[in-house]
């Protein structure tokens, strides 16, 4: 049984990875291979061919069909087998699974499960990364680790002050306690940090230009499994959000993250930065990006640390948790009521395999 909720939606790409090419990647054990049709419509197939299981992102798409890089097996966008070599009669079996996909917010998510449940309600937003009013700059990190660990990671932040102190971290941080909030209805983790008086950070004092001490509020809003998002909103000591009318005293980045994972030892870390200020500015593009990067990267080292650690002592191990740990607690505790409902669910009767629909 895997360790992440079945029937949900994962991010699987953005949206500009995803082109009139094959693009393999797995999703939550799943080898899957992805393309966009002429018609602008996004595909998701296993990536095995039937045949000789040949994967079939090392293959090409003729017109908007699959024809396996190997003998030459061609499949159509629903995973039927329209060609075989040297042979007119295509044996009824010759099919391979698709997944549901969307293209939401300039993401592509994958239902993950039985897809005669893919409900389209069901995927969380983040407006900001595909509008007008901001700009965006993203990237993906390969992470070493279980996915759990990336959960517990962003869900709490007092780790900015010590893993990332030069680029988001500062003293203020780690000093300053949280509140947090669960919607048990909707699934979602509130944790929030609100920073009166503290220093600027280089990542916003270079973004924003702003000078001296700041009024820092991190505002995390967790769709557990996968979407997480940071408000983070930045201005001068004493500027408050105005009782009416906009916010236009500050400056808002919405830190975005993916969770997804690829296998039960690693996750595909999504990161984006979605700021309302300079937005035609490219050197404040460069700098977030690369500033961003670079701190993701401090988590991914950590991380693939802890994962070899906790892996080598299995459940041998006894946590101490703390009041910072609230947000990371609620978060597991919702994480696996998911895993527990996508179990029953399978075996209420779900007739097909892991993620696969035919
Ligand atoms: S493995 Fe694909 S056609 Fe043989
Ligand atoms: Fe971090």
């Amino acid at each position: 049984m895997p360790s992440w909720p079945m029937n949900q939606w994962y991010v699987a790409a953005y949206s500009s990875e995803i082109t009139h090419e094959l693009f393999g990647r797995t999703i939550c054990d799943e080898p899957l291979v992805f393309y966009r049709t002429s018609e602008g419509e996004v595909v998701a197939l296993a990536d095995r061919c039937v045949h000789r299981r040949y994967p079939l992102s090392r293959s090409h798409l003729v017109d908007d069909q699959v024809v396996c890089g190997y003998h030459g097996f061609t499949y159509d966008q629903r995973g039927a087998c329209v060609a075989a070599p040297a042979q007119k009669r295509i044996p009824r079996t010759a099919r391979i699974p698709t997944w549901e996909v969307r293209e939401v917010d300039s993401l592509i998510w994958v239902w993950i499960g039985d897809q005669e449940r893919a409900d389209d309600a069901l995927i969380p937003r983040a407006p900001w990364l595909d509008h007008p009013d901001h700009t965006t700059v993203r990237g993906m990190e390969p992470l070493k680790a279980r996915y759990q660990l990336l959960v517990d990671n962003l869900l709490d932040l007092s780790h900015e002050t010590y893993l990332h102190g030069g680029y988001i971290g500062t003293p203020e941080v780690a000093e300053t306690p949280i509140t947090t909030e669960v919607d048990d209805e909707a699934d979602v983790v509130y944790v929030s940090r609100h920073m009166d008086d503290a220093a600027c950070p280089p990542f916003y004092a270079k973004s924003t230009g702003i000078q001296g001490r700041i009024t820092r509020w991190q505002d995390i809003e967790y769709h557990p499994p996968c979407l997480y998002l940071l408000h983070s909103r930045i201005a001068p000591v004493g500027v408050l959000p105005p009782a009416e009318g906009p916010d236009d005293q500050a400056f808002h980045v919405e830190v975005v993250y993916a969770i997804t994972p690829e296998t039960e030892h690693s996750t595909h870390d999504f990161w984006m930065v979605a700021r309302d200020f300079a937005l035609d500015d490219e050197e404040v593009s460069a700098f977030l990006a690369e500033n961003n990067r670079t701190v993701v990267l401090q988590d991914v080292e950590a991380l693939d640390v802890l994962e070899v650690v906790v892996e080598g002592e299995k459940d041998r191990y006894q946590e101490l948790s703390i009041n910072i740990d609230a947000g990371g607690l609620a978060a597991r505790r919702i994480l696996e009521r998911q895993v527990e409902a996508g179990r029953a669910e399978a075996a209420a009767g779900t007739p097909a395999p892991a993620g696969a629909s035919t």
